[in-house]
């Protein structure tokens, strides 16, 4: 046994014998199904802890803000598999969520990391200094600022007041909303443009606040994003628009590479 230290696989979330399932140290029949709602039970396995009614209000604000955008790539991505393949269903959602990554879907994680590293360079508490220095080392590398600027929603994406307004309400610590708002203010110096907060900086900015772990923000976009695509693989079941979306991407496509031979223009031997 050379890779790793571990030579006894353990884990601390879940156990289960012929009569009882335990998770997380409750027993998942009389103690979890009927008696905890699903955004708790999400916060319960990730965390190991029970949420406080702040915190679930704050992990049920930041799923409904992302599971649903319209017909967007991984929908359109997700409704062709289906289309293609409609005994797929599960092929269908995991093709939708492939590309939840650091260009659209899953930036969230990228700008927790963002937002943490600030709060530790911040230590006399300057964090627009800091908010500076950390955007221009991002600039300098020619790496996007994640979580900012969005194709639509030129001014700050309505999702974001609406987050941040959920986290003034539930009074939760506000750390890293300051933060990312310092972000937004020191971007049009350093990018020269003014690019402003999108979704998946007003989820960090409010998961961090309640201590959700780093290492679990992308789930985040993914778990939430699976209820939309079940909803948009349920319509493409019952309408199907799934060969539309393939016309209609390529219907303005121009081919401009190298042509066949012709034919009738011989080998010239
Ligand atoms: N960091 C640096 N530059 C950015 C930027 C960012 N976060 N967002 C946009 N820009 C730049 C673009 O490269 C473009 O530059 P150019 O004019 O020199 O080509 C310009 O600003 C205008 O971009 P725009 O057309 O408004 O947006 P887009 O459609 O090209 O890009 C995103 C949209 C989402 C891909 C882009 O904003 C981005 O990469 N953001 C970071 C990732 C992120 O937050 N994703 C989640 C979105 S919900």
């Amino acid at each position: 046994m050379k890779i790793g230290k571990e030579v006894i696989p353990r884990t601390a979330i879940s156990t289960s014998d012929e009569s009882s399932i335990t998770v997380r140290g409750a027993d998942l029949c009389s103690g979890l199904i009927g008696r905890i709602s699903f955004t708790d039970y999400f916060h319960l396995l990730v965390t190991g802890r029970a949420a406080s009614p702040a915190v679930t209000a704050i992990l049920d604000a930041t799923l409904v803000a992302i599971a649903e955008h319209g017909l967007v790539p991984s929908v359109q991505a997700s409704r062709m598999t289906l289309a293609a393949a409609p005994d797929a269903f599960q092929g269908a959602v995991a093709a939708g969520i492939l590309g939840c990554g650091s260009v659209i879907l899953g930036a969230s994680e990228d700008a927790g990391r963002l937002f943490v590293e600030i709060d530790a360079r911040a230590t006399d508490g300057d964090i627009d200094a800091a908010a500076l220095a950390v955007v221009r080392s991002h600039r300098e590398a020619r790496r996007p600022i994640p979580g900012y600027g969005h194709p639509l929603h030129k001014a700050r994406d309505p999702r974001v007041d609406a987050l941040f307004a959920v986290a003034r309400d539930q009074a939760i610590n506000l750390r890293f909303v300051d933060i990312a708002e310092a972000v937004e203010r020191v971007i049009p110096d350093v990018v020269g443009k003014d690019l402003k907060l999108n979704v998946s900086a007003a989820i960090p900015a409010l998961l961090l606040g309640v201590g959700f772990p780093l290492e679990a923000l992308r789930g985040v976009p993914i778990l939430a994003r699976t209820a939309g695509l079940i909803a948009h693989l349920t319509e493409e079941l019952q309408r199907s628009i799934g060969f539309a979306l393939s016309y209609q991407a390529t219907r303005d496509a121009v081919f401009d590479g190298s042509p066949a031979p012709d034919p009738a223009a011989g080998s010239g031997r």
